[in-house]
């Protein structure tokens, strides 16, 4: 009887142990989660901050086209303008650029002058643009940011060569 008993005791005292285990293995688990938790929190805290920016994507390709001809954003509101050349062309032959000219700016008679800016990868050296991206080549990409104060239509065009009758848009400020 002496001898179960003793087996009885050191059986429970397994058992006190191995819910020991199990509990402390539960609360490690519920700090990550809660570390999980915090680090979400703090995700969505940067997506507030982004929202007070207006973020315009525009893509293009071999096909010597944007994905989007029409932008829109908030007067006042900084902007965060990314051009992705999602090709495969180099540079020298699909070249394309996002260049924002200034209202009542002409885009033919500016894309037709930007020919004679080759060394300056087709931007003229004037100030008939707001902002512009670099000339990109297939799978390359370039992110510029500026603040339009007056509502309005801006024209948008690439000015590699040959580019400009294809490749226009307008960014509508409101
Ligand atoms: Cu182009």
């Amino acid at each position: 009887m002496d001898q179960l008993e003793i087996n009885k005791v050191s059986f429970m005292k397994i058992i006190y142990s191995v819910l020991t285990i199990i509990i402390l293995f539960s609360c490690s688990k519920k700090d990550n989660s809660k570390k999980l938790f915090f680090d979400t929190k703090s995700n969505i805290n940067l997506k507030k901050e982004d929202s007070k920016n207006t973020v315009l994507n525009v893509n293009s390709d071999d096909s010597m086209l944007y994905d989007k001809n029409v932008l829109r954003a908030k007067a006042g509101k900084k902007i965060i303008l990314t051009l992705n050349h999602t090709g495969k062309l180099p540079k020298n032959i699909m070249g394309h650029n996002l260049v924002l000219l200034k209202m009542n700016v002409d885009v033919n008679v500016f894309s037709k002058l930007a020919l004679e800016f080759k060394n300056n990868d087709y931007i003229p050296l004037n100030e008939d643009f707001i902002a512009h991206t670099k000339m990109l080549g297939g799978g390359e990409s370039d992110t510029i940011s500026f603040t339009i104060n007056e509502p309005g239509e801006y024209k948008y065009v690439c000015t590699f060569p040959g580019h400009y009758q294809m490749m226009q848009g307008v960014l509508i400020i409101y």
